[in-house]
């Protein structure tokens, strides 16, 4: 074990808050056995005391102490996706604090893919809860930098394990309901539906959006300051002609070559594939953001199933 690792997990135990990289994004974590240490997490974030967070574990054999009944399809799930960008929302443990389950009877549970996450979790030795390292309704962090930004002193410690991978939150499953019922998304992730129903035999349901337990559904999540407009490829010409006719100092970020150019047009070229879009898209809305222009445009990606988790963030961006 690092020092840099024991001292994160030293800090934990004593009831303080350390933020650490996982795939998806960067997390503020909190001993999820600790009340008071929860509440800090909420004060740190700005984030209203009803929204449930998810327990981080360092592998699935600790599944059975945070969560009861917890069906077949869920024990599948695990073994073929953990460490790894799924949330499994299961029936708690009795045990499992109301500050981590929003006093709901269920509660959040996943292994992150990452192997600094991993080596605390296992200095730790329980559940840490973690929600994303962003003040509540801002972009998520995805380098130790974005959370110094965020979070400055309210955090003891944040551990820097890079840029993260996957970069945009895990997608999040329902389990907790009766077997007849199957499974549902409640936040698309790069765990798609069909890669979940070639392990458990059934799709889930897709997201509806009206799940107001997960707060990543709140319609003005993942923002940017700066207003930012969703446009078809199509689009795009027109809204450069307009930025510069409306003389507004103007963000591109698109696939598609800068078509004219401009003193008031700022243009940023994004990747062609979910993937990598994925990964950037969210340094790339931070440093957009920062240019302090009069609006962001995207270009719209296309509406096939793996880019959904991507078209997600950017219209809750755009809302
Ligand atoms: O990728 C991720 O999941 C990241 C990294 C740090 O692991 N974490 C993350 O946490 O995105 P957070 O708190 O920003 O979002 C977690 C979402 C919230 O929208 C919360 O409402 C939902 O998970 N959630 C947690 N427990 C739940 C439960 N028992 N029932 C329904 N939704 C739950
Ligand atoms: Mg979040």
């Amino acid at each position: 074990m690092t020092p840099e690792i024991a001292r994160a997990a030293e800090l934990l135990r004593a009831g303080e808050l350390v933020a650490f990289p996982t795939e998806t994004v960067y997390g503020i974590g909190a001993d999820a056995a600790n009340p008071a240490a929860v509440a800090k997490i909420f004060a740190a974030k700005g984030r209203p005391q009803d929204h449930p967070l998810i327990v981080h574990l360092a592998d699935a054999t600790q599944l059975d102490a945070w969560a009861r009944d917890i069906p077949d399809a869920a024990r599948k799930l695990a073994a073929a996706f953990w460490p790894g960008p799924l949330t499994l929302i299961l029936k708690r443990q009795p045990g499992v604090i109301d500050a981590i389950t929003g006093g709901q009877d269920t509660v959040g549970l996943r292994v992150p893919d990452h192997p600094l996450a991993l080596e605390l979790l296992r200095a730790f030795g329980n559940g840490l809860a973690a929600p994303s390292a962003n003040r509540f309704g801002r972009i998520s962090p995805t380098t130790a930098r974005h959370v110094r930004d965020e979070l400055g002193d309210a955090v003891a410690m944040v551990l820097d394990g890079g840029p993260c991978q996957v970069g945009i939150e895990s997608t999040i499953l329902d389990l907790s309901g009766p077997a007849h019922d199957g499974s549902a998304i409640l936040r698309p992730g790069m765990i798609g539906v069909d890669a979940i129903a070639a392990v458990i035999g059934q799709a889930p349901a897709a997201a509806r959006g009206d799940s107001p337990r997960v707060s990543g559904s709140l319609e003005s999540h993942y923002a940017p300051r700066t207003p930012l407009e969703l446009v078809s490829s199509d689009g795009l010409v027109f809204a450069v002609r307009n930025a510069i006719v409306k003389r507004e100092r103007t963000a591109f970020l698109a696939s598609m070559a800068q078509p004219i150019h401009h003193e008031l047009i700022s243009w940023r070229l994004a990747p062609t594939e979910p993937e990598p879009f994925a990964r950037a898209l969210y340094a790339s809305l931070r440093e957009l953001d920062a240019l302090g222009c009069a609006r962001i445009v995207v270009q719209a990606p296309p509406a096939t199933p793996g880019w959904l988790p991507v078209l997600d963030r950017l219209r809750r961006a755009a809302s």
